[in-house]
């Protein structure tokens, strides 16, 4: 009988805890429940009245009870802690592009891919990966490209210097690895440099301060123009498709004589450039001790403007975002 009364305490108890939200109206549960004058505290009392064996069991079972609605009373405080917190932080930093519990595993980011692929198709080739640093000297960069101090290509390019005589820059192209290479090495030469670049530019839809280049060169017995032009094209068909069309146009880079643009056909009829080229200036075999009469060819692609192409891509900040909504998508 007695500890059927006790059931419905309990019972009741719960009841009143659902309804708690708070901790003061915890601590009123605690002592309407556990408190000197308590319904389980007058149960206890009529404990003297039982049977010994009774006295035993229904002990017990007070014991159990009060020690249970202490510990409900106890995990619904830390419950309460903790939604409170959690309320607080959301509210404070609602970060809606962070999806934790869905967001698992990694994936190559779009530039690094569209890097990796190109470098792929030339190596189908038997051209080989070199890399470059991206804090250089001037010389590098230009004197060595052709580019002497009073060249004004030197002052139209938009450099950022890291020193105040001018010596030392963030590398405005990855022209620099053809050097570097060249200092290193002797012909034949096929390498594609991928990497960062830096140019003092204002962030627009297809200019960014830092972006990417990939950058080839051919240095090998009787290399010619026909031989550029069956690389390039030969590469933007395999990276566009078989339909494209490449239409080489003149253009100026100081370190190439001839120096030509590459267009590729677009859907609307259109011809974009997608890189500048030509046959390495005599020029900067000498600045690199090579004999006279090399011959080879020179190219630099813009990774972003490929990446925009290939994915129509309208503005190029959405590269650097880390917006995983955009990201995800490649
Ligand atoms: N370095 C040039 C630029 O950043 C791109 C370029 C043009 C690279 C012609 C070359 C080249 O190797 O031959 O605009």
């Amino acid at each position: 009988m007695a500890e059927i009364n006790l059931d419905k305490i309990y019972a009741s108890f719960l009841l009143a805890l659902e309804e708690s939200h708070d901790s003061e109206s915890l601590s009123d549960l605690q002592k309407e429940y556990l408190g000197k004058n308590s319904v389980i505290s007058e149960e206890r009392k009529n404990i003297s009245n039982l049977s010994d064996l009774d006295k035993k069991k229904f002990g017990k079972t007070i014991k159990d009870i009060s020690e249970k609605i202490n510990r409900d009373i106890e995990n619904k405080k830390i419950a309460i802690k903790r939604d409170t917190y959690e309320n607080k932080e959301n509210s404070e930093n609602v970060d809606i592009s962070i999806d934790w519990l869905e967001n698992t595993g990694t994936k190559e980011h779009v530039i690094s891919s569209v890097m990796s692929e190109v470098a792929q198709i030339f190596s189908s080739i038997g051209y080989t990966v070199a890399h470059g640093p991206e804090a250089e000297t001037s010389w590098h960069n230009f004197d060595a490209l052709n580019t002497p101090v009073w060249h004004p290509a030197r002052y139209e390019s938009d450099t950022l210097y890291i020193d105040k005589k001018l010596d030392n820059l963030l590398r405005t192209q990855t022209s620099t690895v053809q050097v570097r290479h060249m200092q290193e090495n002797k012909p034949p030469i096929y390498i594609v440099s991928p990497g960062r670049v830096y140019r003092s530019d204002q962030l627009d839809s297809t200019h960014s301060p830092v972006f990417h280049q990939i950058e080839g060169l051919a240095v090998d017995d009787a290399i010619t123009f026909t031989d550029l032009k069956g690389t390039l094209e030969f590469f933007v068909k395999e990276f566009f498709g078989s339909n494209v069309k490449t239409k080489f146009i003149p253009h100026f880079f100081p370190f190439t004589e001839p120096s030509a643009e590459v267009l590729v056909s677009w859907k609307d009829g259109d011809w974009l450039e997608i890189l500048g080229c030509g046959m390495v200036d005599p020029n900067v075999f000498e600045n690199v001790g090579f004999k006279k009469g090399t011959q080879g060819f020179a190219f630099g692609v813009g990774v972003e403007r490929l990446a925009m192409l290939r994915h129509n891509i309208d503005h190029i900040k959405n590269f650097y975002d880390n917006d995983l909504r955009f990201l995800r998508q490649f």
